[in-house]
């Protein structure tokens, strides 16, 4: 399918150079790309002022064009604000090709039948109205200002066509924002780069990240835009949107975080450090309960100074729920021993399945392979004490573990590749291991 809209609404094929052109992609190769993507689910993302909006706007031409009335599209945005600039765009590209728009509908329909209809979703409840719905396209402008896909997958639901049509979702999105991590884990984490088709696991549904930078956008002055964007947003934030790096944890709590400075090799902790412990109720996974030392006075370590006053969790234990791993089955140098405090739990140690119980104790020695699966009705609460490093771990793959979603699919030593296909809840296994030393021992 060409990549030329003209003014007639008659359709790509035409190229009449006196009609005037409504929207073309040429020039713009993410655009282009887009246009000729026929995967099931495409997240058209990264740096801002690529020219994603557009991209999407002209992709519903296309599909408008092709389909005619059976083509039905929905453009969501998070909010009324957000999505009025959407429609003014919209305003100036379809009313060149005749199509209607009905402002109490919020919807345009094309000279051949063709719908789009444009809403806003601002609580997640919102995605329920739509149960029943039947749309060919799905647009999701900025899906980072959702904190959560779960509304996103709800609407996933109306894609579907008595027609025949081949129904596809569309997404744009920049770094940043509530939705942050999700975005990242679903379309960048599998494939950085972008471009690569990944198939969803549970669903075999394909999913693509096409990368748009605002370089590839030849209809803005990029330099100027460049220069307003440095004078509007923090300097990681900026920096995020100028490349499109979703590496940097933008709106995390610890947006701060480095392993390389965050985590130190196991040492004694002095026994005159005040000790405490915190616990957090999560909803993912049951809670989380951290040990911590404060240190006293500037403390040498592993060739680095702790300052005064720096916390170090020592020791850390995450709840677990029935049927979920409490991470990626993996292997380490070092030693670790296991307690079940309370409920039941499977041990998958060394390609075998152990089940466990409150109270039963368990040695680990070093270069085992093992992950904890929750088991019986409620949740599980396992005593972990070990030292390891962030770069130690091997992650290798294992068919038992596979079974419960614990093991990754091709071995690695990177964390960061071990959970890039993790289940897309909020909570995350630790960022294990934190420093400190099991030999201390609690208190
Ligand atoms: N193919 C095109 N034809 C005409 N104008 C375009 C085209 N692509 C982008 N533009 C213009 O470039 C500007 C930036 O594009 P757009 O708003 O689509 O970028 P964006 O990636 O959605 O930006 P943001 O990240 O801020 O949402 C807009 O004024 C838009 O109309
Ligand atoms: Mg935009």
């Amino acid at each position: 399918m060409g990549e030329e809209i003209l003014a007639t609404g008659a359709g790509a094929e035409q190229h009449a150079v006196d009609q005037q052109v409504a929207w073309s992609a040429r020039g713009n190769p993410a655009q282009m790309a887009l246009l000729e993507c026929s995967v099931f689910e495409v997240f058209f993302g990264g740096a801002r002022g690529g020219g994603k909006t557009d991209g999407m706007l002209g992709e519903w031409i296309q599909h408008a064009d092709i389909y005619g009335e059976h083509a039905i599209g929905l453009m969501l945005r998070r909010t009324r604000t957000e999505l009025i600039e959407t429609i003014e765009r919209s305003r100036a590209i379809y009313s060149l090709l005749g199509w209607k728009y009905n402002e109490t509908d919020k919807m345009w329909r094309a000279t051949n039948g063709a719908r789009l209809r444009f809403a806003y979703l601002e609580r997640d409840a919102d995605a329920d109205q739509y149960q029943g719905h039947s749309y060919t396209r799905l647009y999701v402008e900025e899906i980072g200002t959702f904190p959560s896909p779960a509304p996103i997958f709800k609407l996933m639901a109306t894609l579907r066509s008595s027609a025949g049509v081949p129904v596809g979702f569309r997404a744009t999105g920049n770094p940043g924002g509530p939705g942050h991590q999700w975005v990242k884990a679903r379309y960048i984490d599998p494939a950085p780069l972008g471009n690569r088709i990944i198939r969803d696991e549970q669903t075999g549904l394909k999913r693509v990240f096409i990368p748009s930078k605002v370089d590839n956008n030849r209809h803005i002055d990029v330099e100027a835009y460049k220069q307003n964007l440095r004078a509007s947003g923090s300097k990681e934030l900026v920096s995020a949107w100028l490349d499109g790096d979703w590496s940097v944890t933008l709106g995390a709590f610890f947006d701060c975080w480095d392993s390389k400075r965050h985590v130190v090799r196991p040492f004694e902790v002095p026994a005159e450090w005040m000790r405490f412990r915190s616990m957090d109720w999560g909803s993912a996974s049951p809670f989380s309960v951290g040990w911590w030392a404060v240190v006293q006075d500037d403390f040498e370590t592993d060739g680095r100074v702790l300052p005064r006053g720096c916390l170090v969790r020592y020791r850390e234990w995450y709840g677990m729920k029935p049927g979920q791993p409490n991470c990626r089955y993996h292997s380490q140098p070092v030693q670790e021993d296991f307690l079940v405090l309370f409920g039941e739990c499977i041990l998958i140690h060394d390609g075998e399945e152990l089940p466990l119980c409150q109270w039963d104790l368990v040695h680990c020695p070093p270069g085992v392979e093992h992950v904890f699966v929750g088991a019986g009705t409620g949740p599980c609460g396992v005593l972990m004490i070990g030292s390891r490093r962030h770069d130690e771990v091997h992650y290798p793959v294992n068919e038992l573990a596979a079974k419960y979603d614990a093991s990754v699919k091709v071995p690695t030593d990177d964390p960061a590749e071990a959970y890039a296909d993790w289940r897309t809840e909020e909570w995350r296994p630790a960022a294990n291991p934190l420093p400190g030393s099991s030999a201390a021992g609690g208190r």
